[in-house]
């Protein structure tokens, strides 16, 4: 059986004490509400890790991610985390392949994969992040450019590497537009990555992957996306940064 889980993506935001009160609410909601096997993951910016997962310890549902980490493990990167770096600050995951890591840091498959393996080599798990733009949509070629970004950027791994990693599917012009995909769409994307999967790995690995959905999930349309056949949760931007629109997301599950 494949994980389900909710990961949140804080992106830019909050300082240091604003997060460390979400976190601690976040926490206690989660301990006194949420019922089920579902996984809880918080990714901050990478300056706050070290302390949510501090508090982290004390609730074993939820962990803690980093939401990039360099392709190599130390030297004269000004400004850049490696990944043991990562891992030696208490995450357990790091977002890899975010859309706007594509757009703004200009980062390619190829470069993804390189973070992947950094990643896989220090026991950081990555949710690897794939989807189209509106544009790439209307052209009809996203099923191509899915299959590309999964091909460069982690098809690479043996079967035993894959299944450490989670994916998100996040179609870009959802991401933080209002504007959420169907179920329906969402599904028949979700559909084709696993049926990718079990080409390149076999069913089994296949069926053990969790592919989560992103892009404007938000209390009201969880539960909907969520009862999808190939939909294992979310990976939540805007709403995570609420610890009551984040709970209710994860606690979607349950209806
Ligand atoms: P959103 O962001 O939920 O604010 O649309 C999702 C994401 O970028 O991971």
């Amino acid at each position: 059986m494949r994980k389900k889980i909710v990961a949140g993506n804080w992106k830019m935001n909050l300082d240091y004490t604003a997060g460390l009160s979400l976190f601690s609410e976040v926490l206690n909601m989660v301990n006194d509400e949420v019922r089920g096997d579902q996984e809880v993951i918080v990714c901050p910016p990478s300056l706050f890790v070290y302390s949510l997962a501090q508090l982290a310890k004390q609730n074993s549902r939820v962990s803690v991610g980093a939401q990039n980490g360099h392709q190599a493990d130390s030297g004269a990167y000004t400004g850049e985390i490696s990944a043991s770096q990562i891992k030696s600050a208490g995450a357990e995951y790091v977002i890899l392949g975010h859309s706007e890591r594509r757009q703004y840091f200009a980062e390619t498959n190829q470069l993804l994969a390189e973070k992947t393996n950094a990643a896989l080599k220090n026991d950081l798990k990555p949710i690897f992040c794939i989807g189209e733009t509106l544009d790439e949509r209307n052209q009809n070629i996203h099923f191509q450019l899915i299959k590309t970004q999964l091909e460069e950027g982690v098809f690479h791994l043996s079967a035993e590497e894959f299944a450490k990693i989670v994916l998100a599917y996040e179609p870009v012009w959802a991401i933080g537009t209002g504007v959420t995909a169907s179920p329906e769409q969402a599904q028949e994307i979700h559909a084709f990555i696993r049926s990718e999967i079990a080409a390149k790995y076999g069913a089994e690995v296949a069926q053990n992957t969790t592919i989560l959905y992103g892009g404007s999930c938000n209390p009201k349309n969880a539960a909907e996306l969520f009862s999808q056949a190939d939909i294992d949760g979310g990976l939540i931007g805007g709403a995570s940064l609420k610890s009551r629109d984040f709970t209710d997301i994860i606690k979607a599950f349950n209806k």
